[in-house]
This record gives C-alpha cells, sequence and structure tokens, in this order.
C-alpha cells in the first residue's frame, strides 16, 4: 500500500468528551443491522441525540475475521445488508456519527471470550493496520475503538503498538479526509494516561465496568471511577476513559444511576450510553438527558475533577474548576455502606467568601453559604452540586489551573 506521510498531531478529533452510545453493555456479539438501526432510531426519538448524544458505536461482534484474497475485511451480508458502509450511511443519515470496533493483535476478544457467537480466530487487526484502518475511513466511521485481547496474548507492547496504529488512522485520515476519534482500550495496561495524551482521544484507565452476563454494579462503577484518576493527563480532546456507562440497566435504582452519571461528569470521562435506548424508562431518559449535568461532562476547560477533600474514611469531596470565574462542580462522595453527612468547604475549592449552591439534577438553587455546604449522603452514593463565588488566593487542591500536556 502507498504510504502516506503521518501529519502532526494526528488525533486531535474533539474538544469536549464524546457522547454516545455502543453496543457492547446489553448486546454483547450479538449485533447486526436491525440491532443497531433500532438503538439509532432510539437516540433520536428519545431526546438522547438533542441532548448531545453523538456517536453511534458497533463493538464486539460485526465480524467475524473473514477476509478476501486480497486481505479486505468481509462481513455477512445477510446481518449487516450493504457491509458496514451501509450503516455507517444510516448512522450519518439521522445526523449522528458512526463508530467501529477491532483489536490491536490478530485475534480479537469474540476469539478468547466468545459472547454470542462461535470463536471467532483473526478477528483483529494484527498484521493489516493499515488496510483496515483506511477502510472504516472509507465506510465513513468517525471513531475506532481498538482493543487488547490478541495484544495481550501476543505480549505486544502497548505504548509501541498503539503508536503505530495511530500513525495508520493519521494515513487514513490523510487519504480520505475523515478523521476518526481513536479509543485506546487497553484496560490500563502501559499506563496509557503516560502517553495517550497526542496520541488518542481517549485511553482506557481498568477493566471493564461490566462483564458480560453479569449484572450492573456499584462496586464496580466506583473501582472504574478509582482507577481512571490521572487529572494532569487530561485536557480538551483527550481523556482518561473509565468504561461506558452501566446507567439504566437492569438492577440499578435511580440513585444508582445518577451518582454513576454523576461520577463520569465530574470526571469529565466520555459518556457512552450501554443500556437498551429502545425500552429505557422515562426515569432513564430523564436521567441520561439531563442538561446540567452533561454541561459538567462537557465544560470546556476539560478538566478531570480530583479529590480535595476526605472528611472520614471514605467520605470523599471531589472539586472541578468550570470554565468562568468561581465556578466548581463539587461530589460529595459516600463509599461507606451507611448514610452519612459530607462537607464541601469551600477553602479546599479555591472559594473564597459566601458561595451560591444549586442542584444541577432538580435545577434548583439551594442557597448562599458562608464556609462551606454539607449534604446527607445515601450509603454508596453521590450528591452532585455547581457552585459559584470568589476565587481564592490559590488554587484549591488539584482543582486549580493545569498546563496541558
Ligand atoms: C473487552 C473490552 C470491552 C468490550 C469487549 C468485547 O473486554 O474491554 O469494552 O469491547 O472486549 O469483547
Amino acid at each position: 500500500m502507498r504510504t502516506v506521510p503521518v501529519p502532526a498531531a494526528p488525533n486531535n478529533v474533539v474538544t469536549t468528551p464524546p457522547m454516545g452510545w455502543a453496543s457492547w453493555n446489553t448486546f454483547a456479539a450479538r449485533i447486526d443491522s436491525n440491532v443497531i438501526r433500532a438503538q439509532v432510531d432510539a437516540i433520536v426519538s428519545s431526546g438522547l441525540k438533542d441532548a448531545g448524544y453523538e456517536y453511534v458505536n458497533i463493538d464486539e461482534g460485526w465480524w467475524q475475521g473473514t477476509r478476501d484474497p486480497a486481505g479486505n475485511i468481509t462481513v455477512d451480508t445477510a446481518e449487516w445488508p450493504g457491509g458496514m458502509a451501509a450503516i455507517a450511511a444510516y448512522i450519518h443519515s439521522k445526523g449522528l456519527k458512526a463508530g467501529i470496533y477491532t483489536d490491536a493483535g490478530r485475534d480479537g476478544c469474540g476469539y478468547y471470550y466468545p459472547t454470542g457467537r462461535p470463536a471467532a480466530p483473526g478477528s483483529g487487526s494484527g498484521g493489516h493496520y493499515d488496510r483496515d484502518f483506511l477502510q472504516f475511513s472509507r465506510w465513513g466511521f468517525d471513531f475506532v475503538k481498538v482493543d487488547w485481547c490478541g495484544g495481550y496474548d501476543e505480549r505486544l507492547d502497548p505504548q509501541a503498538t498503539y503508536t503505530r496504529i495511530g500513525d495508520s488512522i493519521a494515513r487514513a485520515t490523510a487519504q480520505t479526509g475523515r478523521p476518526m476519534v481513536f479509543a485506546i482500550c487497553s484496560w490500563g495496561n502501559g499506563s496509557p494516561w503516560n502517553w495517550g495524551p497526542g496520541l488518542a482521544t481517549m485511553w482506557r484507565t481498568s477493566q471493564d465496568i461490566i462483564y458480560h452476563g453479569q449484572s450492573a454494579s456499584m462496586d464496580r462503577v466506583l473501582a472504574n471511577f478509582g482507577s481512571a484518576q490521572h487529572p494532569t493527563a487530561q485536557s480538551p480532546g483527550h481523556y482518561n476513559d473509565p468504561d461506558m456507562l452501566v446507567v439504566g440497566m437492569p438492577n440499578f435504582t435511580a440513585g444508582q444511576n445518577r451518582t454513576h452519571l454523576a461520577l463520569w461528569a465530574i470526571s469529565g470521562a466520555p459518556l457512552l450510553a450501554g443500556n437498551n435506548i429502545a425500552t429505557m424508562s422515562a426515569e432513564t431518559r430523564a436521567i441520561l438527558t439531563n442538561r446540567e449535568v452533561i454541561a459538567i461532562d462537557q465544560d470546556p476547560l476539560g478538566r478531570q475533577g480530583a479529590k480535595v477533600a476526605e472528611d472520614d474514611t471514605d467520605l470523599q469531596v471531589y472539586g472541578k474548576t468550570l470554565a468562568g470565574t468561581g465556578k466548581r462542580a463539587v461530589l460529595l462522595l459516600n463509599r461507606t455502606g451507611v448514610t452519612a453527612d459530607i462537607t464541601a468547604r469551600w477553602s479546599t475549592l479555591g472559594l473564597t467568601g459566601s458561595v451560591a449552591v444549586r442542584d444541577p439534577w432538580t435545577g434548583t438553587d439551594r442557597g448562599s453559604f458562608a464556609t462551606g455546604y454539607t449534604a446527607s449522603v445515601p450509603a454508596e452514593q453521590a450528591v452532585l452540586l455547581t457552585v459559584t463565588g470568589a476565587e481564592g488566593s490559590s488554587p484549591g487542591g488539584h482543582t486549580g489551573p493545569i498546563v496541558a500536556g
């Protein structure tokens, strides 16, 4: 294949954390054109699109590792009429963007861990990087997640491998003119927060938030939130990725759903819904589309909120500096098993004087408070606030300015 020079700043594609939906958490490998189209239609009709959910990401299961004699990927056209270009075109026809999935190694996760289809050897892009990423771009995809099952098994070096993949994506973009969000999925292997910024839009920081066949759990949500704490790695266009959302999945209560979305919002994390959008409840829809919570996540400064205080063991306060003057998002997180009071103190957030407190979930002002604000927080849940005051003389905790790397 013709080699095209890699442009500078190859994969700087977005300026706010990507939002959308991904097929994996609900459907595992059992996806086809009908499944994806039904979700696309629901993303539009439910109002998720209007709330900012944009990428429709086809994950594991679209491809069973087959290629034509020239080495080009082939798919089952009974499942994907018109091939993958047709589903990308359908997604685009609704004003949305299309995402696809592969593996850094020769065999993908569907070979090592079948999830609804027979084990598929060869379902990775190992040995075919330039060909496959150009193919994805020509088909019309705007986003590619690159998993690590084959990479791990083949003992590839994460940084070197993902750098090669980033170069292939940049060459594909140079040929087609279509930029692709590059999502690294090494589950934290190789510490991608040290080299992902500038190479990719987002990098997974941990294992999966939900395993195939298991239920959503707050323990995993909290564990993934904790593993994603690398605030100095984050800047507009480059994000720590604690994984797709389990908001609205079976067994999660409204309080758990709100806590989960609040944790991702204070982190400025990508928001990729993973529930079944076509069947979700009105309550789940209201949570996923809450404008003020989404605005915290999408704040243009792109900061990752960080822990500024721990009132007592596992009673934590996180602060995220928002664009503007004297604005913070604040999260009071109770990691314990009993309801507890947690106090946000303005000094730890770099604020001074009387500070106005707002509840973004209900869109109501709570009043102004002199030194801090105390809320009762249920077990394993969080209270999310936005606050506005005067900047103190020194920035609080990790919420002050971070020079983008
Ligand atoms: C890995 C990834 C998941 C999902 C599955 C698909 O486990 O971390 O997000 O893509 O593979 O098999």
